[in-house]
């Protein structure tokens, strides 16, 4: 047997990949200081560096094909401005562009993954659909925490990623920063799941929270509104359809089941009185709006979305209002849950950069 080798000081071979970056928002923006504030790490403990050789915002872009001055553009942001305020020749080929779409500067530059966080749409899935598809034809990967583009695509989207030999993942769009995708992918390996119950949705864990303490529905939300954690539009968590969005995602990558929004019964926290909560209290329960996916015979799921009681010693049901859960129910690993307390976006936009190292340095 020979002795361990002494340590020599250098570097493990290093690898840089490329990023093009689109949606500079509440995310992506944290993700660039997530990017800056890691690359000493990422560089000494899996020889990996990171250039962003593009960024992109609703009114323009920058792009150096030898990498972005992150601070620059988190500077930008922080600023109001647009990555297309980039100033010219800053980095050594760098420039801004007006009006510059994410859509063109995938096509214009060579990138190894694109980092999609710009705004869902359920209408149509854009700006983020286009964009995954024009990076995986490219040959590139895409990570993004943007539930429209799965919900609406997601058959057309994780088949495309095959026929082209790159990975679409997506750990961000469930349940914040808890790694509610993972754990079932990955660590269910082998087992039936026969039911899972999820809390993925912020906005209505904190407003139920809020009315548990005694405020009414309309005051809980102005509440939930003031603190930023909801909408000024607040209907499609308050009617359990982002939950909804997200249970469609769990059923057909966790679940292995080509579901849809038409296969969700769906009912959300409006109707809830403070009578209903003071109720279910008395018995010894606690209302959350609960995604579920039961077992049938054949395989598939019952898919539901709406508020259910429940009792004390649930999993889910002593989480606090800022908290987000999962619990995978299986035939061989028992009962399984998780949670995670996000209390602002950082742990959101950290998932991007959890599915880049799944790609560049899984184990
Ligand atoms: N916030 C969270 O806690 C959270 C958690 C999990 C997942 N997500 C998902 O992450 C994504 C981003 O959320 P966010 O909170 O960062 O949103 P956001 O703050 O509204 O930021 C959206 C970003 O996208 C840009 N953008 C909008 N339309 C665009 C277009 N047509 N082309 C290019 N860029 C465009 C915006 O540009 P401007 O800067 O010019 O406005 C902005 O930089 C969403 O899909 C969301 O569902 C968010």
């Amino acid at each position: 047997v020979s002795a361990p080798s002494a340590p020599t000081g250098r570097e493990p071979t290093l690898k840089t990949v490329r990023l093009v970056v689109s949606g500079l928002g509440n995310i992506g923006r944290r993700y660039l200081d997530i990017l800056i504030g890691k690359a000493g790490l990422l560089r000494a403990r899996y020889g990996l560096v990171f250039h962003v050789v593009g960024a992109a915002d609703s009114r323009g872009a920058a792009f150096d094909p030898a990498g972005l001055d992150l601070a620059e553009i988190v500077r930008l942001k922080k600023a109001g401005r647009s990555a297309a305020d980039y100033p010219r020749g800053y980095t050594p080929s760098g420039r801004g562009r007006a009006g510059l779409p994410p859509l063109a500067l995938i096509e214009q530059l060579d990138a190894d993954v694109l980092c999609e966080s710009t705004p869902v749409s359920l209408d149509d899935g854009e700006p983020g659909l286009s964009c995954m598809r024009a990076a995986m034809r490219k040959g590139m990967h895409v990570v993004t925490p943007n539930k429209g583009p799965l919900v609406l695509a997601y058959r057309e989207l994780t088949a495309l990623a095959q026929q082209q030999g790159v990975r679409l993942l997506f750990c961000g769009t469930v349940a914040g920063g808890l790694p509610a995708i993972n754990l079932g992918q990955r660590d269910m390996a082998g087992a039936t799941i026969e039911r899972l119950e999820a809390l993925p949705n912020l906005t209505t864990s904190y407003i139920l929270d809020q009315m548990t303490r005694g405020l009414p529905y309309a005051e809980a939300l102005a509440a939930a509104q003031a603190q930023g954690c909801a909408e000024a539009d607040p209907s499609l968590d308050v009617e359990g359809w982002d939950a909804a969005n997200k249970l469609v995602i769990l059923a057909n990558s966790v679940l292995g089941m080509p579901a849809t929004l038409g296969d969700v019964a769906v009912e959300g926290i409006t109707g809830l009185t403070l009578a209903d909560l003071e109720t279910a209290k008395a018995n010894g329960r606690t209302i959350k709006l609960v995604a579920s996916a039961v077992r049938r015979e054949d395989g598939s799921y019952t898919l539901r979305v709406g508020p259910v009681g429940l009792p004390a010693e649930h999993p889910l049901a002593r989480l606090g209002g800022q908290q987000m859960g999962i619990v995978y129910h299986t035939d061989i690993y028992g009962t399984i849950s998780a949670a995670i307390l996000e209390e602002e976006p950082t742990p959101s936009s950290a998932t991007m950069l959890r599915d880049l190292l799944t790609i560049y340095a899984a184990p």
